[in-house]
């Protein structure tokens, strides 16, 4: 089998992240049967997170265990890789020792090395540039909810950082339409965003959720901008998700925030437990999604 590697949405086409949705989806059900699915015995993966991770460290240790399969996790702190080791270096000891490799760090060209070098799959569980992990387990979550996002409208409200970047990029992929609504001095990559399809800016931020079916955001200070949140707060403040925002939405809307979310920030004190809001269901979806996508990196087509 040929190595691939996910380091964003657009390695894979439309056709196989739908597949690795479906797996996703069924992954999920199998789960909430209780039922042991092991098809990864024998097999190992090298988990390094650079920066903190709660949802896509636990994700990929809880899934690496449940399909029979070990995961090692490297810290900077503790291995060479904190000294300084180079990736290239890196990627071709892990390459003689385990079956693939996730790695987050800010630095997408430091993933992409890592991949050039590896000769197993590598997995990108987010840079400042790209989040697509997370995009798996949203789109896992709107279409559990309400079907298929094709032909949808998504609204995305906040900084135009790596979770905006990955929206445009499944904009693309799922053929849904993506507005986005982030202030002039943080907007989107102007490279991704000239590769994007059915993507608008809408400056207005209630404008730009009009009619929604799904409205996102992420935190305005992400990893990388500690020290900036005063700053950030006063540029970001009109686009702070809230009901009565939300209510300008579709009747259907989901909301969904990739999570850690900051509660008075920029969603409202209350609006993680309205009804609209599935970011529980969203963050466990982390779970099975990253099992789908190592089963397709290791397995191919399966089950
Ligand atoms: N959403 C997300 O990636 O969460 P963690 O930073 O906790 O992994």
């Amino acid at each position: 089998m040929i190595k691939r590697d996910f380091l964003s949405l657009l390695d894979f086409s439309s056709d196989e992240l739908k597949y690795v949705i479906e797996r996703a989806k069924a992954l999920r059900q199998q789960h909430e049967r209780g039922e042991v699915y092991q098809p990864l015995v024998g097999k190992t993966g090298a988990l390094i997170l650079t920066m903190s991770s709660t949802r896509t460290r636990v994700a990929f240790e809880a899934g690496f265990s449940q399909m029979g399969a070990s995961v090692i996790f490297l810290s900077p702190g503790d291995t060479q890789i904190g000294r300084g080791e180079p990736l290239e270096d890196l990627a071709r000891v892990l390459s003689e020792m385990v079956d693939i490799i996730m790695i987050r760090t800010p630095d997408q060209a430091d993933i992409e090395t890592l991949a050039h070098y590896a000769t197993v799959p590598v997995i990108n569980a987010m840079s400042s540039l790209l989040h697509p992990c997370q995009l798996l387990a949203d789109i896992q979550a709107f279409e559990e909810h309400r079907g298929s996002i094709e032909g949808k409208t998504v609204t995305f409200l906040g900084d135009g950082y790596n979770m905006c970047h990955s929206y445009i990029n499944a904009a693309k992929q799922w053929n849904f339409d993506l507005r986005f609504s982030c202030p002039d001095s943080h907007q989107p990559d102007a490279d991704i965003l000239a590769s994007g399809k059915n993507v608008e800016r809408v400056l207005d931020p209630r404008e730009a959720v009009e009619g929604a079916h799904l409205v996102v955001t992420d935190v305005w200070s992400s990893m990388g901008h500690e020290g900036e949140e005063g700053d950030r707060r006063a540029i970001f403040e009109p686009y702070q998700v809230n009901e009565s925002l939300l209510d300008l939405a579709d009747p259907s809307a989901l909301f969904m925030h990739c999570l850690p979310a900051h509660r008075g920030e920029e969603v409202s004190e209350t609006l993680l437990d309205d009804p609209r809001s599935v970011v529980f269901h969203e963050a466990g979806n982390r779970l099975h999604s990253q099992k789908a996508l190592v089963e397709f990196l290791l397995l191919g087509r399966h089950a």
